[in-house]
């Protein structure tokens, strides 16, 4: 380990504080909310449900629809509300994270829903969503082969650290700031793997090693937040 010092003293591979919780829209078939730190994304799905309009039902499958959003008081320049190029490559982002562990199959000419606000950012929004997003699809009940993990790693001042803040997003170390989403299943297939900036492959390998670690943990907290919900409705 180096002496390399993270802005809020958290250690090289340490996430921040997460908190989820299931349940949260009752009108939804099924919601769920994550939190790492000071993001905090919110999740409700809709479906299976007939897909509308009919041109663009799959009669061999179901649609897996993601709608990722960052709300615009998420952060402290307000956001331009509606659609922009990020949210829409986000929102693919998400759906291809995600529909590895559906039976998508069993549910031709239907659209699952899945609607994702981030209600607080501080970087790592993507893989909040995804996290919001898995516990969600679990809760309405869509029978899923695995949950998905999600969690960010990226390289500050040289050093691979996990779970990176916007303040050490924001870190320039002359290479220009790593950033490196990661989302797999419990099994530790890898669903996604972004890249953006500059790594070898052994800092890569690294990343990733950090990343399954942490999966492990955040696994135990959706699965503590979905059972959480069973027990409550069965009172
Ligand atoms: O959020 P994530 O790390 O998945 O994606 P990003 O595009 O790398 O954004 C990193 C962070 O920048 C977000 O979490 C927000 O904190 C911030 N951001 C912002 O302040 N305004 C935007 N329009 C987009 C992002």
């Amino acid at each position: 380990m180096t002496e390399f010092k993270r802005p809020d003293g958290r250690k090289e591979d340490e996430m921040r504080e997460i908190k989820a919780k299931v349940g949260i829209i009752p009108n939804a078939d099924g919601s769920a909310m994550y939190q790492s730190g000071d993001t905090i994304a919110i999740a409700a799905v809709y479906g299976p449900k007939k897909m509308h309009p009919q041109h663009k039902q799959n009669p061999k499958k179901g649609v897996l629809r993601c709608t990722y959003n960052m709300n615009s008081f998420s952060v402290s320049d307000r956001i331009r509300p509606g659609p922009s190029r990020r949210s829409t490559e986000i929102s693919k982002i998400i759906e291809w994270a995600l529909e590895p562990v559906l039976d998508l199959d069993k549910y031709p000419n239907t659209v699952i829903d899945v609607h994702i606000n981030i209600i607080q950012a501080d970087a790592g929004t993507r893989c909040a969503g995804i996290n919001a997003a898995s516990m969600a699809l679990a809760h309405a009940g869509v029978p899923m082969k695995d949950l998905i993990l999600s969690i960010s790693a990226g390289k500050l001042d040289k050093t691979i650290v996990l779970d990176l803040s916007k303040e050490e997003e924001d870190f320039e170390d002359g290479e220009g700031a790593t950033d490196i989403p990661i989302s797999m299943t419990n099994s530790g297939e890898l669903t996604h793997l972004q890249l953006d900036g500059k790594i070898n492959s052994k800092q890569l390998k690294k990343a990733i090693e950090m990343a399954r670690k942490s999966c492990k943990k955040i696994y135990d907290v959706q699965k503590k937040a979905l059972k959480d919900a069973v027990n409550v409705g069965d009172n």
